[in-house]
């Protein structure tokens, strides 16, 4: 596989440039089911994945790959319409490196949004939850090998992986428009299959209030880099150990597009309030 540098992260930028010259403010992350936030944006320029040199491409269906530069809450942003897993056979230097090349990009702050399933008991289905902290249980990390000194040192801090200022204006916001919203931990794993009772009832008594698939390799490669990261979960599927139902990649879809709303409410407006 591509071991991917500065240089080709760099060579990426270069063509983003070339298409949409001025450099967006904020990056954004959006996760399954929860695309249409693009279409509170005013679009000024679309840059599909495959046009952009050693940018993965999209393999599910339910994630179209795009870059989108506009306005949104009046402010520029690049948006990722498409996000890339682990579980779908990519290196974590994959999966991060439109994050790279967004901060390259000149992106000050990192928004994510992402689905989980919920385990701890007073999550209901299609609630939102601030992320205040994570436990990484993937196989790999975006940073092992040679650190890319030209991006930030080898041995990052992780005392702060989701910047409290940004937790604290979302948990306003979300109050000041009745946008009920939880602040918890976020346990990520490989996937792609769900859990079992037994995991989920591990994963629930180290500490986690949801589970999922993604946001920690780029939260990692943020971090880094010194980006600060907001990131929120949309809880699709309810893991509570003791009644766990079957869950299928529809009701996930559809509790994430119940949510995508409220979603999208609290993250124009955390982003419109920097
Ligand atoms: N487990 C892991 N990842 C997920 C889940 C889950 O229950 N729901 C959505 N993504």
């Amino acid at each position: 596989m591509e071991n991917l540098t500065f240089a080709h992260m760099q060579e990426a930028a270069e063509l983003v440039r070339s298409r949409h010259p001025s450099a967006p403010r904020f990056g954004i992350i959006l996760g399954t089911g929860l695309g249409s936030l693009v279409n509170d944006m005013e679009v000024e320029t679309t840059i599909g994945y495959e046009d952009i040199p050693h940018f993965p491409v999209s393999t599910v269906e339910t994630h179209s790959g795009k870059l989108v530069f506009g306005k949104l809450g009046g402010k520029s942003v690049v948006v990722m319409q498409g996000r890339f897993h682990y579980y779908e056979g990519y290196s974590m230097q994959q999966v991060t490196f439109p994050v790279r090349v967004m901060k390259l990009l000149g992106i000050e702050k990192l928004f994510i949004s992402n689905a989980a399933g919920g385990m701890n008991p007073n999550y209901k289905k299609s609630d939102l939850m601030i992320i205040q902290d994570h436990i990484n249980l993937m196989p790999e990390s975006p940073l092992r090998g040679k650190n890319l000194d030209e991006l930030g040192g080898r041995f990052p801090d992780m005392s702060e992986p989701y910047q409290r200022a940004l937790i604290s204006q979302a948990q306003t916001i979300a109050q000041q428009h009745g946008i009920p919203c939880h602040t918890g931990v976020y346990v990520g794993v490989q996937g792609p299959n769900l859990e079992t009772y037994a995991e989920y009832r591990w994963l629930r008594q180290m500490g986690a209030d949801a589970v999922g698939m993604s946001t920690i390799p780029e939260n990692l490669v943020a971090v880094h880099m010194g980006l600060p990261v907001f990131a929120v979960s949309v809880i699709t599927d309810l893991a509570h150990p003791d009644h766990l139902e079957p869950v299928s990649i529809e009701s996930v879809i559809a509790a994430a597009m119940a949510a995508e709303p409220r979603m999208k409410q609290l993250l124009t407006e955390l982003i419109a309030a920097q």
